[in-house]
């Protein structure tokens, strides 16, 4: 067996239940119960009426935008700062993306800009929250409200985030979470949606469970009833449906991450605190702006590097300097998602040609976005323990030191 690197990781319950799966009946949610407990955890922790698990960040966002009514041609408004998954996600729902322009200092999306993209087509909002840090809900819940569109929150990167007090998660129509690999709670893949809308949440079950009509908001086992069940003329299927269907074995770890989910956020803020420390010994690293009133979970820690401009070392001689020095690896922002090959060079068109003979994008867009995606650096907050944070935050003190004296 290989060594684990990473032991405290799954310090919780993750191995228990891992091997009460094992020995369970069911290995799917369509029988067991792992799912559902981790449904019912997640929802009453978020104080929230509905949750659906799902396998993945992206399937839930998919099936959120169908369950809001988003169809071919719509137009679905997402920030020019983020990951693939919410541009993917809507031309899955065979609708058109639109890019809204971020503010420089909070790399959220620009609720004025949002104001501005919004038309006739538009049939979705999807906010996210990146790094860990929510966007200026209230203008952004207002346009939408005033203009009946729905709003979906991407809080992949952000839990127990809050804004102005609020818990993310609850403010928008539908909200939609990660449990990949890096993110807060993680059981390898997996994701989770939570509304208080009956008919939405019941909708995404159904979009994630192959449209199974036995499926409800707060039920996703589809063999309640064995006889009618296995009768040959039973009809099944209502809705077009996918299978996103999260395995047993992920929501049991899902679940044990859950129970500590307080203390692996405040590892994260306390670890990124800890790296904002190290940073005020610069005036070249400007870490992501936290207006009053919000807390950010800090997937991970966003900074602007001014380095060219105030030391003239390069974002990438910078970034060698730190791992050389014993520093992890920083990772930068991704691509504004347009100028992904994907996007700019139209392969997407192929999903649904008709829709988008017309739609092609370049670079100019979001130019708040194009202009600070290139200096951002993504520092690692995901430390175990908070004295490997401040090892590596002595580290960056250590080549900010010798950047200076040079
Ligand atoms: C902001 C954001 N949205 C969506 C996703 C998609 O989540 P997943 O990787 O679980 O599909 C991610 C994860 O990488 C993300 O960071």
């Amino acid at each position: 067996m290989a060594e684990i690197s990473n032991p405290s990781k799954y310090l919780g319950n993750e191995l228990n239940y891992l091997q009460k799966v094992l020995e369970g009946e069911s290995w799917s949610s369509t029988g067991g119960s792992w799912t559902i407990s981790l449904e019912q955890a997640f929802a009453k922790k978020f104080g929230m009426k509905h949750a659906v698990a799902f396998n993945s960040g992206t399937s839930t966002l998919h099936a959120a935008l169908e369950a809001v009514g988003v169809g071919p041609g719509d137009e679905v408004i997402s920030p020019a700062i983020t990951v693939i998954m919410d541009t993917t996600a809507t031309i899955h729902a065979n609708a058109v993306p639109v890019y809204a322009d971020v503010k420089p200092k909070t790399f959220t999306m620009d609720p004025d800009d949002v104001a501005r993209k919004i038309t006739s087509k538009t049939k979705a909002i999807i906010t996210v929250s990146i790094y860990g840090l929510s966007p200026d809900m209230d203008p952004i819940l207002a346009v939408a409200k005033k203009h009946g569109i729905p709003v979906i929150e991407d809080n992949a990167q952000a839990v127990l985030s809050y804004y102005k007090g609020r818990l993310l998660g609850t403010l928008g129509d539908v909200a939609s979470f990660s449990f990949e690999n890096t993110k807060h709670i993680s059981c390898g893949e997996g994701g989770l949606i939570v509304s208080n809308n009956e008919a939405i949440a019941e909708m995404c079950r159904k979009i994630g469970g192959h449209g199974f009509k036995n499926l409800k908001a707060d039920e996703g086992r589809i063999r309640l009833t064995q006889d009618v069940f296995q009768n040959p003329n039973y009809k099944r299927h209502d809705v077009l449906g996918w299978n996103y269907r999260l395995a047993e074995f992920n929501a049991a770890v899902a679940l044990a991450q859950l129970e500590r989910v307080d203390e692996l956020v405040d590892l994260r803020i306390k670890s990124a605190n800890i790296l904002i420390d190290a940073m005020k010994t610069c005036d070249y690293l400007i870490p992501q702006e936290l207006p009053d009133g919000y807390v950010n979970s800090f997937y991970t820690l966003g900074a602007v590097y001014e380095g060219v401009s105030s030391i003239g070392v390069s974002w990438e001689d910078f970034r060698k300097a730190y791992i050389e020095a014993g520093g992890d690896g920083i990772y930068g922002a991704w691509s504004v998602p347009y100028l992904e090959p994907m996007v700019a060079n139209r392969q997407f068109a192929k999903r649904c040609p008709w829709v988008y003979e017309k739609i092609s994008y370049s670079a100019g867009l979001c130019p708040v976005a194009e202009q600070i995606q290139p200096k951002i650096m993504q520092f690692k907050t995901n430390y175990r323990d908070v004295t490997l944070a401040e090892k590596k935050a002595d580290i960056l003190r250590t080549v900010i030191k010798k950047f200076a004296s040079q």
